[in-house]
């Protein structure tokens, strides 16, 4: 077939895309360049496809080219949203055959895919049986390929439970059908699943971690490799319940005004007043929050100093940088925060302290090479954005870990890297999203990717924020300008997905 006719194909591509890769990955030592795919196993209404997503998201992230195929899609595309379970009963041949055609197409697909230049891919289908899986393996390895196992077990019914009424809401498998006869049509599919349905085992000779019980025990074989070891950590950090995270860039400094780079500077008037509004729009956000919390009997009271006790106990974590403008700007939120050296502003080196004009003009091989590339551009004695990018990683972990709301108070190209990571942004795309300042982005994640909302501050800024077409038209609002309310501080040219608009609160 396709797959094994591009062996050879294979190999060039992999040389090649190492070139490519050493210029824009990670360059990590010891990391091989040899392509992977992440074979997820397990029965429906395991969390595959959410995992294999939130791998897809962190992998490319990280410089790793990575994409999901997903065989259900394939069947969908090919024979419509509306099999019925009788379809998925292995003893049903026409369903097996059309199953395992659709499962080859979609291998192939991925083939080419890595073979065009994509470094991870992921399989995401049930691949429940040996059988299956032994295929999918050789004919991987044939092509040079590595080949990685990503079981989900689970055996604990409430949560399977819960797995298919939210599978089941969100499925296009069931788009026009009422939820119970959905419900009931989907069991039936996971019970003809689990007949020949077996764990990966050892005797499969491959690498493989197997989550069980949504992570409450993983169990590792063979991991190798940087790429493995990454996704490994990842999954033990990651949990799937839904929570707000609130980013924002400090409040102006007197840097924003006079449009010099990086420093240690204080914040002006407006930033401090930014820096109240900001505590007020929490402690809304927060009482809110609080509020939907379920209480325990003995906790309910009509008492207000219980209350405020409760929605204390529910602020956000708070993470700043090391800089002045960071900690000064949370100075009024009623709780400790964590001073965080890697969410400090992207080091300009010997530009910090310039101003992009100056930089035009006394260094102009500077600011013509950072224009060309800017995501991999490293200012002499500084950092690029892939510096960036990478001394983020833990502090993505750390967010991936936490179960309450967090808010992160730091920089325009820090809140560059955590927003494109949240919002699944590619890496290149990084350097020239829009942050403005005064500005808080409330990204709520999802199963499926992560909601935002966008509240402007009422309270007016320097819009020093450069977008995509400044970049391009040659820089430089110089010191900036002050404008009028957050109306204004819109971008000039909006972002192709437009944010959903959040409320403005006037708390100034
Ligand atoms: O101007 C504010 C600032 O945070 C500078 O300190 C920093 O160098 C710059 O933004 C980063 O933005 P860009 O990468 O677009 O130059
Ligand atoms: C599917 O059809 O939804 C699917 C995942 O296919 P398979 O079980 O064959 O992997």
């Amino acid at each position: 077939g396709g797959a094994r006719g591009g062996r050879s194909g294979l190999a060039t591509a992999a040389a090649k895309a190492s070139a490519t890769a050493s210029r824009g990955v990670l360059r990590t030592p010891g990391f091989s360049t040899k392509k992977l795919v992440i074979v997820m196993v397990g029965l429906p209404a395991r969390g595959k496809t959410h995992m294999a997503r939130c791998l897809e998201r962190y992998l490319n992230w990280l410089g790793f080219t990575a994409r999901v195929f997903n065989v259900g899609e394939y069947r969908r595309k090919f024979l419509g949203a509306t099999q019925p379970a009788a379809f998925f009963d292995p003893s049903n041949p026409e369903g097996a055959r059309a199953r395992w055609e659709l499962a080859l197409e979609c291998l192939r697909d991925m083939t080419n895919w890595l073979e065009e230049g994509g470094l991870v891919g992921i399989y995401d289908a049930t691949n429940s049986t040996r059988d299956r899986r032994e295929v999918v393996r050789t004919r991987l390895e044939a092509d040079g390929v590595r080949v990685l196992f990503l079981e989900s077990i689970c055996d604990d019914a409430a949560i399977v439970e819960k797995n298919i009424l939210e599978t089941k809401a969100r499925s296009p498998d069931y788009r026009f059908v009422d939820a119970e006869a959905a419900v009931a049509d989907f069991k039936k599919r996971i019970a003809n699943y689990c007949v020949g349905n077996e764990t990966v085992l050892d005797e499969e000779q491959c690498s493989y971690i197997k989550i069980i019980n949504v992570g409450s025990k993983i169990i590792l074989n063979g991991i190798t490799g940087y790429v493995q070891g990454k996704i490994v950590s990842y999954l033990a950090n990651a949990h799937i319940m839904p929570r707000a995270i609130y980013l924002s860039r400090h409040g102006e400094s007197e840097w924003n005004v006079t449009g010099q780079l990086g420093g240690d500077p204080n914040l002006t008037p407006r930033g401090r007043r930014y820096a109240h509004a900001l505590n007020a729009f929490i402690m809304a956000e927060t009482k809110k929050y609080a509020a939907a919390q379920p209480r325990g009997a003995d906790e309910a009271s009509d008492d207000d100093e219980d209350d405020s006790r409760s929605v204390e106990a529910a602020l956000p974590l708070v993470w700043t940088s090391q800089l002045r403008r960071t900690r000064q700007t949370v100075a009024h939120i009623p709780t400790i925060n964590m001073c965080w050296r890697a969410l400090n502003e992207i080091d300009a080196g010997v530009c910090e302290g310039l101003t992009y004009a100056s930089v035009a003009e006394t260094m102009p091989d500077v600011a013509a090479a950072r224009k060309a590339d800017k995501l991999r551009y490293r200012y002499p004695g500084g950092e690029s954005y892939v510096d960036v990018l990478t001394r983020l990683e833990p502090v993505i972990l750390e967010l991936e870990r936490q179960r309450g709301p967090v808010l992160i108070v730091a920089h325009n190209a820090v809140i560059r890297g955590i927003y494109a990571y949240l919002m699944n942004k590619s890496q290149s795309g990084c350097p020239s999203i829009d942050i403005p300042l005064h500005t808080v982005f409330k990204l709520t994640t999802r199963a499926y990717g992560a909601e935002e909302e966008r509240f402007p501050l009422d309270v007016e800024a320097t819009y020093n924020n450069r977008t995509p077409d400044s970049d391009n038209a040659d820089e430089a609002q110089e010191g900036g300008e002050a404008v009028d309310g957050a109306e204004a501080l819109a971008p000039a040219a909006a972002p192709a997905a437009p944010a959903q608009d959040g409320k403005v609160l006037s708390t100034v």
